[in-house]
């Protein structure tokens, strides 16, 4: 049985290896990240920081067990509010400049250009992720609908560069637009 909840401080350090785990063969760090062990050492920073800036900022990590095992994970945040509360940290998430309280025209001005067009105040999907040796059975597709559930009603956002994230959005029918080589915005209706 597959058990969606909210991740405890102790599940931290499993969810950093899993994030590890699955975002070495990402496309979207390969690109960034091209050495294996840098990318491997630079991804544990990433996602131990991303559990404290989902946490801090408006947002949480949902984490999904099987047999009391944490075998995936969402991190998430509130977009507005974290970027009106804490533009240090936003700036660090997104890797864009900003001057001046705006973001400047790079990849990731795409998404705060639909965000502030479309005055949609999205719950961003910083990160999803199933262990390698629990994917294809279900555990993803179960913890994405257990977060669209939590936040029905509002707008869900997320980049993709990952092919089976993009597949269950795709189901939920978001709207996906190309922002780089590498990746897609996706949009719920
Ligand atoms: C995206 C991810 C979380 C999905 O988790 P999962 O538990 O494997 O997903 P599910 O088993 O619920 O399946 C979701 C869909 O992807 C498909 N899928 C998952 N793994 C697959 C595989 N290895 N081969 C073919 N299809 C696959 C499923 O068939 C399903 O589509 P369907 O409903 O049309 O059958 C997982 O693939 C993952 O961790 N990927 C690496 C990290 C990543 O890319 N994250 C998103 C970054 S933007």
């Amino acid at each position: 049985m597959i058990v969606c909840e909210n991740i405890k401080k102790d599940e931290y350090g499993r969810v950093v290896e899993l994030a590890v785990e699955v975002f070495m063969e990402d496309k979207f760090f390969i690109k960034h990240m091209r050495d294996a062990n840098e990318r491997r050492k630079k991804l544990a920073e990433i996602y131990r920081d991303g559990l404290e800036i989902c946490d801090k900022n408006f947002g949480g990590t949902l984490v999904a067990k099987v047999n009391d095992e944490v075998v995936g994970f969402l991190m998430y945040f509130d977009y507005v509010k974290f970027r009106k509360t804490n533009l240090h940290d936003f700036k660090d998430v997104f890797g864009v400049e900003i001057k001046h309280n705006h973001v400047l025209p790079v990849s990731f001005a795409k998404i705060h250009k639909t965000v502030v067009r479309s005055q949609c105040n999205p719950i961003y999907v910083l990160a999803i992720g199933v262990g390698k040796n629990y994917q294809h059975q279900g555990i993803g597709k179960a913890l994405f609908a257990d977060f669209l559930q939590k936040f029905e009603g509002r707008v869900i956002m997320s980049d993709i560069s990952g092919p089976f994230f993009l597949r269950l959005c795709q189901k939920y029918g978001f709207n996906l637009e190309p922002i780089s080589d590498v990746c897609y915005l996706a949009v719920s209706k």
